[in-house]
């Protein structure tokens, strides 16, 4: 090689290498609604860590989270647009764009947290993820929780008839808005970042939540009534945005499938292990009145009535509840 040949060669080379360097390199941006504390961020920064080693150091992530990056609606649009790389939400989210998502919000399709995570796991659920793309142009990888929903209000509730007229926040969502409307409640959707004022202001009556979530925000200082209820599963839906996952390779997406599905799982372990000790912690705050086991009796017709309405939009319902009774 002549001098000219070899300059010419170093100048290709530092032109291309740095590019393809750069290319391979890639900071993943990951928009959640929960707050640092909650356990989806938490193994959202593990999952950084886990791409990390997976990807020899190229890959890392950045977390957005507390609604951040704006409501779930809005981090689903960005998703689309490959604004947004990553997501943690809620399936209720989902559910506008996916009617069968809507079942794995069936009332009393679950009787325990050992039995959520089997739903999540089980090839009837993931079926449901193959829709994601068509859908809502981002790629579904897996699902995780934040356990199971309990009832909090400003007075107490002791009878399915003290629902009646109450304003109760209620995750944005169809499935969840039939539910509290059957029981003669008002429902008010509005996201987790604004359910602590709107309680403390009075603004609402009454709240559906997870045992993670009202420790989190504390939210029994302005509700001190819980009705363990564990009325549905909360699920969580891990996305890939479209465009994102398309630039990849087939060895970076198989890199970015395996570090989030394995944050998905431990994310659910962590809630199956976690939710006695939780209730645990929550009993033990003084001035809050639990009502222990508040069973499906309780909602009288009311669990009947959604299965119904709720048959007709997806064959899910009845799918997964033939599945749980087969465990
Ligand atoms: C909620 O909307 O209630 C919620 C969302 C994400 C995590 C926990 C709760």
């Amino acid at each position: 090689m002549n001098f000219k040949t070899f300059a010419v060669s170093i100048c290709v080379a530092a032109a291309v290498l740095p590019g393809a360097l750069a290319a391979q390199e890639r900071e993943f941006g990951v928009g959640l609604i929960t707050p640092p504390v909650h356990v989806w961020n938490q193994e959202v920064a593990a999952m950084g860590e886990t791409l990390g080693s997976l990807s020899d150091g190229r890959f890392s992530v950045t977390a957005f989270p507390s609604g951040q990056l704006g409501s779930e609606g809005e981090m689903l649009q960005q998703l689309q647009t490959g604004a947004l790389d990553m997501a943690w939400l809620t399936t209720a989210e989902v559910t506008t764009r996916i009617p069968d998502m809507s079942a794995l919000h069936t009332p009393f399709l679950v009787r325990n947290i050992e039995d959520a995570a089997r739903v999540l796991r089980s090839d009837e659920a993931r079926e449901i993820l193959e829709q994601m793309p068509r859908a809502t142009g981002a790629v579904g990888i897996c699902y995780a929780m934040t356990g199971m929903r309990q009832m909090m209000s400003r007075e107490a509730l002791e009878s399915a008839a003290d629902l009646d007229g109450k304003r109760f926040r209620i995750t944005p969502a169809p499935p969840m808005r039939s539910f509290f409307e059957m029981m003669g409640a008002a429902p008010a959707p509005m996201p987790l970042t604004q359910v602590y004022d709107s309680l403390a202001n009075g603004q609402i009556d009454a709240i559906a939540m997870d045992y993670e979530s009202i420790i989190n925000f504390g939210y029994h200082e302005h509700a001190p009534n819980l009705l363990q209820t564990n009325h549905q599963m909360f699920p969580m839906v891990a996305l890939v945005s479209g465009r994102v996952w398309a630039g990849l390779s087939p060895e970076d997406q198989a890199i970015l499938r395996e570090a989030v599905q394995t944050h998905c799982d431990a994310t659910i372990d962590r809630f199956v292990e976690g939710e006695a000790g939780k209730f645990e912690t929550l009993k033990a705050v003084e001035g809050l009145n639990i009502i222990e086991n508040v069973g499906m009796d309780f909602f009288g017709d009311v669990v009947a009535e959604w299965d119904a309405e709720w048959s007709e939009q997806t064959d899910y319902v009845e799918r997964l509840r033939a599945l749980v009774a087969s465990f």
